[in-house]
Formats: C-alpha cells, structure tokens, sequence
C-alpha cells in the first residue's frame, strides 16, 4: 500500500459481508443496467437494487449523479453509493472523470473512512488496467486539491488524510501492475500539485530568489540523483545574454538561471534532453504595458519553470534511465527607468540583433538566449515549455496546449503521451513561410510579427536560434497552465505530459 499525501489509495478485493464502515461505490447504466459489481450486491440482498426501479428512480439524470443506500437487508454493515453511469458503450475516460469528481463532492456530506471503488472495474474505451487505476488516483487528487496557504484558520485538506480509497482487482496475476499504477500515480501526483503550489504563489513572494531557495531544496531532497548550478546576474551578463537581461532590467528583482542535471545514465554515447521553461514570475507587459483587467494572472507566466521542477521529481523518483537537464530561466517583465523599451535593437547570445516592437513579446527573448546557450550540452533534443502568447488562447482554447516541433517522430511520441495521460495537445504548423512575420529594415529581425498566428509566428523567432539539426519541441502552454474560470488555480500541466512522453522515450531507448 502506497499512503498519497493526503489519502490512501489501494488495490483488493473485500468481503461485503465482512466489511465494516465502508462505502461501496457502484454503478447502474442506462435503462436500470446493474454493473457487475452491483449485481453482485443485487443478489446479497434479495434483489433490492433491482426493486427501487419499479419506483422510477434515476429517470432523467446526469452522469454521476447517485443514491446513498445506507440500510440494505443482509448485509447490515455496508453502505452503498449508487451512481449512474450513462450508457455503457460510451462509458469512457471523460465519464469515469465526471463520475469521480461527483462521487467526491457527494461524500463531501457524510463522514466515511473507507470507499470501495468498486467503478474502477467497469471497462473504459481504450484504456488498460494500468491506466484506469492510474488515471482514477491523478484525478482522485485533481479533485481534492486545493491552495490555501495563505487562509488563516483552516485545515480542511488535512480532513482527507485517513481516508481509503480500495480499487478493486480484476485478476490476482495483474497485481503488480495494479501496484506500478499506484505507485506512478501518486509519484506524478505529487509532483502536479507540487507544482500547482508553486505556480499559484503570489509574485511578490516567487520571484527570483524564491525559486532559487526551491532549486536548493530540491537538490537536497534527490541528493544523489542530481546536480544543480545556479547562474546569477554577474555570470548571466559574462555570457552576454542580451535579450534576457534586456527583459530583466526593469525590475529589482534578478534574473536566475536554475539547473538541474538527472544522470540516469552512464552510457557516455547517451546525450542529454534539455528541458527549458519559461520563468517569467510577473509580465506586466514593461513598457508596452498590458491592459489592468486580469493582469494579476500574469503571475503564472513563470507555469513554464515552475513545472521543470516537477517533471525533475518524477524522473528522478522513478530512476527513468535517460540523462535530463531541466532549466528554469527566471526573470520579472517590469517597468522602471531601466525597462527596455519599444524600438530598442538588441544583440543576443547568438549574436543575433533584433528590432523590439514590443516590450510584451518577452517570453520569445528569455528563451532566445537560452536555446543558443544549451548548444553546449550537445542535447539529444531540446523541449521548452511556455505561457507564451495569447494568441494560442485565441487558437486552442484552454482544453489544448499548442506544440510544434522539427521532428516528426517526437510529434507522433508527444500525441501518444497527451492522448495517454488525457493532458491534451495540439500539433501547430510551424514553416518557413511564417518568418516572413518577423522581418526588420534594420535589424535581424523583430520581436513581434504581423499577419496574425501569433503562437506560429512565436515558434518561428524561435527556431532561428536552434541549430537546424537539433530535434526541438515547443510548447506554448497559455491556455492550459492555469484555470481561467476559477482563480487562483494553476493546473500543473504539462508535468503529465512530458514525464510520460520521458518514460515512453525511455522504454524505447532500452530496446
Ligand atoms: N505571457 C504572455 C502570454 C500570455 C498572454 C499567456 C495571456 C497567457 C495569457 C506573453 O508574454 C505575451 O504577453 N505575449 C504577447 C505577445 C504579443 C505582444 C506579440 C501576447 O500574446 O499578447
Ligand atoms: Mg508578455
Ligand atoms: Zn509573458
């Protein structure tokens, strides 16, 4: 038994009869169809379940709504949550969701202990085992998750600790893959809500220095798993990284460089994936300064950083045999007399120039430096994730993240990981049409494009500073970082994602 940081979850079979103070949790499909399970209480207790139709209950109702049935002849000491399932051939992951998150909000009002969840037994479109105990824990704590830090007086999330969810196990001989499930489940939980907290902390609190004490700490929790190094303002400037420290300038607080090297691997033909994330820990837009309506979600423009952090821990929780650096590239979008401005040329790393046309565009010049600065690590391939335009809000929405890449292989290996995990992706163009965009009279070229598809035209400044041989991914995350509905809610995305995409990549590379 794995104990998560808030509840328990397991994986057995239980003795109805035997069981004491325990909620079974079991389904009823379209047209009074009993699941499995719940034929099975069906015949303990004289048909009882199959009687209260005769009265017409659950006519007309949603997915996931239910029925405490809290005395049941024969069997004294079981309580019974009764949910309706919808049609059977259409039970799929987004039902099995649906039905979680209600089936939580119900026991909200009674106390219990334990719950079998007997559901987890009822087959799911495409998904094995594996994945539907999987998929169940990761959504299991989706649901419980919450941000409070900074409430006085409450405690509620410490509520959850004693409690049990059992799933049920189909075969003995799938025990440990019921285990795996488990296991990786929790390991990713943890780090999605990890990475929630640190991206739902308040900006004038994360910023530069607070994230530097976080690298810290994660260094000493997978001590001999990792290296870091920190690159400061001084080192940052000696690499002459420009338009980083362009970005940087307006505001007090410093740019940071944060590092994470996971060997995995001592094949020294083995090269390393680098793993970049936007760390912007407040966009104001600088100069070009962004409307004051919803600004203050700009505090989760560092999402990008924020979730390096978390696919580190899975990784190296789960000894995935592979060499990784993560980097956090950190910095504040501000404005002060030492904001660069509109009409500024800047020359970067590479030692490219480039004409700002707006002070906004920021997330494109951080990760401009750093892309030609991770050419020394020689990288098997790069990946950068970012909340970097809205214009891929406008494209996709907020079900969708937006990736492109330069190689059609890892397309196929991000889609099967997003379909996988359910944290969802969609393929963007990016070709070289588009760079017409960015062109400058003066300088190599600019910041901000014109002829619309910003999150393209985005990708494309880009590329022009990734050697052409280099497998890359992008990934723009706007839409998908956090909950635009309900605020204060990042959604840890896109740790799923790209530590599954790692763990396929890895099982291929045994081969
Ligand atoms: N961090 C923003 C992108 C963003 C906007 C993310 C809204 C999530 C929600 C980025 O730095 C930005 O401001 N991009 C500009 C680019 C434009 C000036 C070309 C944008 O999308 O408006
Ligand atoms: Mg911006
Ligand atoms: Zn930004």
């Amino acid at each position: 038994m794995y104990k998560g940081q808030f509840m328990k979850f397991n994986v057995k079979n239980i003795d109805i009869k035997k069981e004491k103070n325990i909620y079974i949790i079991t389904g009823i499909f379209e047209k009074y169809k009993l699941s499995k399970y719940t034929k099975i209480i069906d015949a303990f207790t004289r048909n009882y379940i199959s009687s209260l139709f005769k009265e017409n209950i659950f006519q007309n109702c949603k997915i996931g709504q239910s029925l405490f049935l809290n005395y049941l002849p024969n069997l004294p000491f079981t309580k019974v949550l009764l949910v309706y399932c919808g049609k059977e051939k259409k039970y799929d992951e987004y039902t099995y969701k649906k039905i979680i998150k209600s089936i939580i909000n119900t026991l909200n009002y009674v106390s219990y202990k334990k719950v079998f969840f007997s559901i987890s037994n009822i087959n799911i479109i495409n998904k094995d085992e594996y994945w539907k105990i999987r998929l169940g824990i990761e959504y299991f704590r989706e649901c419980m998750y919450e941000f409070k830090k900074f409430k006085r007086n409450i405690n509620s999330s410490l509520s959850h600790i004693s409690k049990e969810i059992i799933f049920p196990i189909k075969l003995n001989k799938d025990k440990i893959i019921y285990d795996n499930a488990i296991k990786d489940a929790l390991i990713i939980s943890n780090a999605v809500e990890y990475v929630k907290n640190l991206s739902n902390m308040p900006p004038n609190i994360c910023n530069s220095n607070y994230l530097i004490k976080k690298t810290y700490n994660f260094a000493n929790k997978h001590k001999n798993k990792i290296n870091i190094k920190i690159l400061k303002k001084n080192e940052i400037e000696k690499l002459n990284m420009n338009a980083y420290l362009s970005v940087s300038n307006g505001s007090i607080n410093e740019p940071m460089i944060s590092i994470i090297k996971y060997n995995g691997n001592n094949n020294l033909k083995l090269k390393p994936i680098v793993i970049i994330g936007k760390g912007v820990t407040f966009d104001c837009g600088g100069i070009s300064i962004k409307p004051s309506s919803k600004m203050d979600e700009m505090k989760y423009d560092m999402c990008g950083a924020a979730s390096i952090y978390g696919i580190m821990h899975v990784i190296s929780e789960l000894n995935i045999p592979l060499n990784v650096i993560g980097i956090s590239v950190v910095c504040e979008n501000m404005i002060s007399e030492r904001s660069y401005r509109p009409g500024d040329i800047i020359k970067t790393m590479s030692g490219k120039t480039v004409e700002i046309l707006n002070t906004d565009a920021e997330g494109r010049l951080i990760l401009c430096d750093i892309l030609h600065y991770v050419r020394k690590f020689n990288p098997e391939m790069i990946i950068d994730i970012a909340t970097l335009t809205g214009a891929c809000v406008v494209a996709l929405g907020h079900h969708m993240s937006g990736f492109m890449s330069n190689n059609k292989l890892l397309i196929k290996q991000i889609i099967k990981a997003s379909i996988e995990t359910g944290d969802l992706v969609w393929n963007l163009p990016i070709s070289k049409i588009y760079h017409k965009n960015l062109q400058s009279n003066i300088a190599d070229m600019t910041n901000t494009g014109i002829g619309g598809a910003g999150a393209i035209t985005a990708a494309c400044f880009l590329s022009k500073f990734i050697s052409k041989k280099l497998s890359w991914i992008h990934l723009d995350i706007a839409g998908t970082a956090w909950h635009y509905s309900k605020r204060n809610y990042a959604t840890g995305r896109p740790v799923k994602l790209i530590s599954q995409f790692l763990i396929n990549y890895s099982s291929l590379y045994k081969r």
